[in-house]
């Protein structure tokens, strides 16, 4: 069929087979281009489909020549309906690991659940004895506990007090005022549980007990500082919560990780637009300026150039793993640069609708969110007829 994108609010409803696979080879070149990493062997992603987690994946995979195991939580394609994105995704990074001959297998699952986690100690166990390394960046709306039943749901609100300021329509390059009213300590507590450490405890847990974690493992997840104009809503709100909880288990899984001399690091990375971070009200008003900076100081990256600096400058150097001062990676090194901040507040004050498209990058943000589906990629002929019926080779 012939795919046009449907937007409803913050999502787009269908997705783009031959354009999620041009973002996919994309990577992979860009990956490629940066030359090989003396990097992780055998590495277990959860999250792997989308975002920060298939650029790790596609890092390890075709910059390190690492097996890969990734685990997500896609929609396969059905009844003439398109797969989501990291269906597409995935179908089109198993297909170049198998022609590049570099193993990789993949989980379409709740991570959430011990069940999945099962299948996947299985499959290491079965194909690749021991994981050195293990990437967490899963970002949910919401979870099933797997010990109580119960289901769990993130918000994202101000603690304490009402939250007012500006922010943009993307579609439609509106800024207009927004007001948040504070969570309930219910709230936060469901947020920390969806988006906080346990899971990811959790897992590692269940990889020692079943041994399949190799001397000196290293495991990693990924959290988001920011800057004062989002502070009430991100870093000291619910999902900051999350935040506080998720950086402090990285210290409770490195004493798990001990008898293994392994560790456990947080890597705190730049604002990009992702489908979460899209529904983040105010959020996409800073990135567009944010956007606009950093390209203008030749210091924008995307996902892929963010994790290939990770693994390259910081995970994987003959040195010490530079950490600041709460032991934290800082790959939002750019972003958080006094220049670039200096200069977003100055922009911000005059952020409105007549002046956002000359001083915010609203065009590279909507290019950006296309992105994400398939769509607006240079070298695809979005009139074609094509398959969206697409099996993921590989899928376990
Ligand atoms: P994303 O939405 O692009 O990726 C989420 C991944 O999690 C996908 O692979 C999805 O399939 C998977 N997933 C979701 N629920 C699942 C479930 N129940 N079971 C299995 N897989 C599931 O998100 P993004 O933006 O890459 O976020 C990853 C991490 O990076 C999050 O911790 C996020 O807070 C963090 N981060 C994001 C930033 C941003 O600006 N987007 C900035 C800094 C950190
Ligand atoms: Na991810």
């Amino acid at each position: 069929m012939i795919i046009e994108p449907r937007m409803r609010g913050f999502i787009c409803l269908t997705s783009h087979p031959v354009g999620c696979e041009k973002n996919v080879l994309n990577q992979i070149e860009y990956t490629r281009k940066k030359g090989i990493i003396d990097g992780p062997k055998k590495v277990l992603v959860i999250g792997a489909s989308t975002g920060f987690g298939l650029s790790s994946r596609i890092t390890s995979a075709f910059g390190a020549n690492a097996a890969t195991i990734g685990v997500f939580f896609e929609k396969p394609p059905s009844s003439g309906k398109t797969a989501s994105p990291g269906w597409y995704n995935s179908a089109a990074f198993q297909k170049e690991a198998a022609n590049a001959g570099i193993y990789a297998k993949s989980i379409n699952g709740d991570a959430f659940s011990d069940a999945i986690k099962k299948k996947t100690i299985d499959l290491i166990k079965q194909d690749l004895g021991k994981i050195d390394l293990v990437i967490y960046s899963l970002a949910s709306p919401v979870k099933t506990n797997p010990k109580t039943g119960i289901t769990h749901r993130s918000v994202l609100k101000p603690i304490g007090q009402t939250f007012s300021n500006k922010t943009v329509d993307f579609h439609t390059g509106i800024v207009s005022d927004v007001t948040i009213e504070p969570c309930s300590e219910e709230d936060i507590a469901n947020t920390v549980e969806v988006m906080g450490g346990d899971d990811w405890k959790l897992w590692i847990q269940a990889l020692i007990d079943a041994d399949v974690l190799a001397d000196q493992a290293m495991t990693l997840a990924y959290s988001y500082i920011g800057p004062q104009v989002t502070k009430a809503i991100y870093r000291e709100g619910t999902i900051g919560k999350a935040k506080d909880h998720l950086e402090a288990t990285a210290f409770e899984i490195q004493d798990l990780l001990k008898p293994l001399e392994g560790s456990a690091f947080i890597s705190v990375n730049k604002a990009l637009v992702t489908q979460a971070s899209s529904a983040i009200p105010v959020i996409p008003l800073y990135i567009s300026l944010l956007y606009k900076t950093m390209k203008e100081k030749d210091l924008h990256e995307g996902c892929i150039e963010q994790i290939n600096r990770l693994f390259r400058e910081r995970l994987y150097i003959k040195d010490e793993i530079p950490l600041d001062t709460k032991g934290r990676i800082r790959i939002d090194d750019w972003e958080m640069r006094e220049d670039v901040q200096n200069e977003i507040t100055k922009l911000w004050k005059l952020a409105d609708t007549s002046t956002l498209p000359e001083i915010g990058d609203l065009n590279g943000y909507k290019s950006d969110f296309l992105n994400l589906f398939g769509f607006g990629f240079d070298g695809v002929d979005y009139n074609e007829d094509v398959n969206e019926n697409i099996d993921i080779n590989g899928l376990v």
